[in-house]
């Protein structure tokens, strides 16, 4: 039977790169949006990792199926950090990209110090709890104004150092290359055999052992016990 993986997202842009990512592997990706209403991960974590993890074990559990999710947002050092866990809700709950921006922006004006990073974590995990975690980071700096009309969030205002241009000043290939996602996605894609024979170690792990009928041959209650 081939390898079924849920993506825990329900974003199909997501689930079409991954798709793309593994097509040469033996593995059926799935969404949730293949399963119907389930409950929503929590994604209340402190760090990328936290809430990878809980998406991605969430899911598995829910599902009894191994999953993979992702997480990432952009760090910026003379903001100690943020807006990190909250970069898509920096500027409140339903904060809309120019919003967030705008946010970042302000918080920025008299900074010198415009040092900043992509961080992306995937997260794969099977029903009985154990993952594997790929991290990866990309550095830039925030600009003085939003740049570019490409990508989405804080795409406009990251100067990517190796690109020589903001992300959103960049084409999708050229992103995907430098970008923290790219470089997460390549590294699982590079383990993915290994991450299979993983993956299958643990679901075997986790299965009931096999009746075993040789533990009443000697017993002399076997006789009333075993279907004959
Ligand atoms: P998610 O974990 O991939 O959903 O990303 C959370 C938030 O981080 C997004 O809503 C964006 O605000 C920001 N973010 C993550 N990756 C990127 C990127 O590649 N470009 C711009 N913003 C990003």
């Amino acid at each position: 039977m081939e390898n079924i993986i849920v993506l825990a997202t329900g974003n199909e842009g997501k689930v079409r790169e991954f798709r793309a990512m593994l097509a040469d592997f033996p593995v059926e990706l799935r969404s949730l949006n293949d399963f119907g209403p389930i409950p929503e991960a929590k994604e209340d974590g402190e760090t990328f990792d936290d809430n990878a993890y809980k998406k991605a074990s969430f899911t598995a559990k829910v599902l009894g199926l191994p999953a993979i999710a992702d997480d990432s947002g952009l760090v910026v050092e003379a903001l100690g950090g943020a807006p990190g866990v909250f970069s898509a809700r920096y500027a409140g709950e339903n904060a809309t990209d120019q919003e967030n921006i705008d946010k970042l922006l302000k918080e920025m004006t008299d900074k010198t110090n415009r040092a900043a990073a992509f961080e992306c974590v995937i997260s794969i995990a099977v029903p009985s709890g154990p993952a594997l975690t790929y991290e990866a980071r990309c550095e830039g700096e925030i600009t003085t104004q939003p740049q570019g009309k490409e990508g989405f969030g804080y795409d406009p205002v990251f100067f990517s150092k190796e690109l020589g241009k903001t992300f959103a000043e960049a084409t999708m290939e050229e992103k995907n290359k430098v970008s923290h996602r790219g470089r997460a996605l390549s590294e699982v894609v590079s383990e993915f055999d290994k991450i299979l024979k993983w993956l299958k170690q643990r679901l075997d792990e986790a299965k009931p052992p096999k009746p075993d009928h040789t533990q009443f041959e000697h017993n002399d209650w076997s006789e009333d016990i075993m279907v004959k």
